[in-house]
């Protein structure tokens, strides 16, 4: 495998232009700069893809040579609605271009964003070794003045951690200071971002909010620049808020999902309704009515991992936050609480042929990570469960992790196969296309009719009509 034939050009303007500030904002102001983004994962791809649509010139890298060429040919790697025309698009227009060099594009690259990954330590603790190894990439490779903005989901006072680790390297690795007359001149910013999988790219284009961490006039500027023409507000602090605003976001999403499902369970216990009182607590608006849909838990790259980043920075400071532990561990036993359901409706698992639907941690991707699906089908296996499996993405991950094994896992092409002489069926990702399931028919396919709903999926008097034994979730 060899890099694919790039040439980056050289830094638009000269070095003498790019310290000088009105310049640079002018430049700003005409799109006239280039964009490196360090990282094209979920949040890099659609972050880079997203300047180019807004007339950036983007200089997409990651030292994964594989997906540099996979971009190359215009398939993203992973499901995301959108990025693929968005990705063909730009690679046409020539306005994204995916490089494996990552110190080309920070040489030829006026402002940069950091997009690499940050996965976690069993501890909780972020991992933020590829950070610091772009920081040093950066300040070997820094010919001008440069905003450097940190977008990767990292724990506070990771952005000062970059300012000193480009500081300290970059005068060419002697290890000393590059503050001296000569240093070259560069910003750190903290730009978290909040993007959802499934709407990432809408979500890169109509943000709620866009939060700008900074220390200097120079950095608020450029950036007010660069995201004001989305014409969304721009709430502008230190690095160390800006950082803290994204796991206090996360956690208080996770929260509220923690919060639903526990409310859920006491409406099993007295019989009321869930979804009801979600309707009745959402409306007002000090409380709000998104993240209150009850289910089998949290998953994803970002809640479980950000939730347990806060819990170890606030543990790190001796700060006692047990609020945050506790909804971890609601969410931990939310597993289980299923699979007390599927007993109560099978009684005795072993052998019994159990359809599901849904893999995906979540509508809209084909991203399992940390998916509450996946901890539901490993402990009906361990119960010696035999599984249909149904996903309209996510399969092609899941076989990945868990292949086809007779008797035991079956892959399906279709909902129906999945229920097909099932003694119960269960729903794990509310994707759109099981609300429009042939109910009917899939009670003549099955051998029991029995759903499971884990995301309350369809109305019970709809499911109980067409002949079903339901459990949902907290109604
Ligand atoms: C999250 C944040 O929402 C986003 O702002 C941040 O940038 C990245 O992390 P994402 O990981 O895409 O986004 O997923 P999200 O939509 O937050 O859902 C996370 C999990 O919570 C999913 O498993 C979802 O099924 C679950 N969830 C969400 C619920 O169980 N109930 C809800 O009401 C909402």
């Amino acid at each position: 495998m060899s890099a694919p034939e790039t040439t980056i050009s050289e830094m638009p303007f000269s070095l003498e232009d790019s310290n000088d500030e009105s310049v640079f904002l002018s430049k700003v102001a005409g799109r006239a700069l280039r964009i490196a983004v360090l990282g094209l994962g979920h949040v890099g791809l659609p972050t880079a893809l997203g300047f180019a649509e807004m007339g950036w010139e983007v200089l997409g890298a990651d030292n994964d040579l594989a997906k540099v060429l996979r971009l190359t040919s215009g398939d993203p790697g992973f499901y995301e609605a959108g990025v693929e025309e968005l990705l063909r698009k730009h690679l046409q227009t020539g306005l994204f271009k995916p490089v494996e060099d990552l110190g080309a594009a920070i040489r030829s690259a006026s402002i940069v964003f950091i997009c690499v990954g940050t996965p976690q330590h069993e501890n909780g603790e972020a991992d933020l070794s590829q950070v610091e190894s772009v920081a040093r990439t950066i300040a070997q490779n820094l010919n001008g003045y440069k905003l450097i903005v940190e977008k990767s989901t990292v724990p506070a006072v990771t952005a000062k951690w970059i300012q000193r680790t480009i500081h300290r390297y970059a005068s060419g690795g002697n290890g000393k200071s590059s503050s001296g007359s000569h240093a070259v001149a560069f910003d750190v910013a903290s730009n978290p971002e909040f993007l959802q999988e499934g709407s990432a790219v809408d979500n890169v284009f109509h943000p709620d909010r866009v939060v700008c961490g900074v220390e200097s006039e120079r950095a608020s500027r450029i950036l007010t620049a660069m995201y004001g023409p989305l014409q969304r507000p721009i709430i502008t602090t230190d690095l160390n808020t800006a950082e803290l605003t994204k796991h206090a976001s996360n956690s208080f999403l996770a929260m509220k999902i923690s919060f639903i499902n526990m409310v859920a369970d006491i409406c099993e216990a007295i019989g009321a309704d869930v979804t009801k009182v979600a309707q009745g607590i959402g409306m007002d608006p000090r409380i709000g009515s998104a993240f209150f849909q009850a289910g089998i838990g949290f998953g994803g790259y970002c809640l479980p991992k950000d939730l347990r980043a806060f819990i170890h920075l606030a543990d790190s400071y001796g700060v006692d936050f047990s609020l945050l532990k506790e909804i971890e561990a609601i969410n931990q036993r939310r597993v289980e609480v299923l699979i007390k359901k599927v007993r109560q409706a099978l009684w005795v698992l072993r052998d019994k042929v159990i359809g599901v639907l849904g893999l995906a941690f979540k509508p809209g991707t084909d991203d399992i990570r940390e998916a509450p699906s996946l901890r539901v089908i490993r402990a009906l296996l361990d119960e010696g469960a035999r599984l249909q499996l149904y996903d309209p993405k996510a399969m092609p991950n899941v076989q990945r992790i868990l292949p086809a094994e007779e008797g035991r896992i079956r892959y399906c092409q279709t909902p129906y196969e999945a229920a097909r002489a099932a003694q119960a069926l269960l729903v794990l990702t509310e994707w759109n296309e099981f609300r429009d399931l042939d109910l009917h028919r899939i009670r003549e396919l099955m051998e029991v009719p029995v759903i499971v709903d884990g995301r309350n999926v369809f109305a019970p008097e709809q499911v109980h009509r067409a002949g079903f034994e339901y459990l949902s979730v907290g109604r």
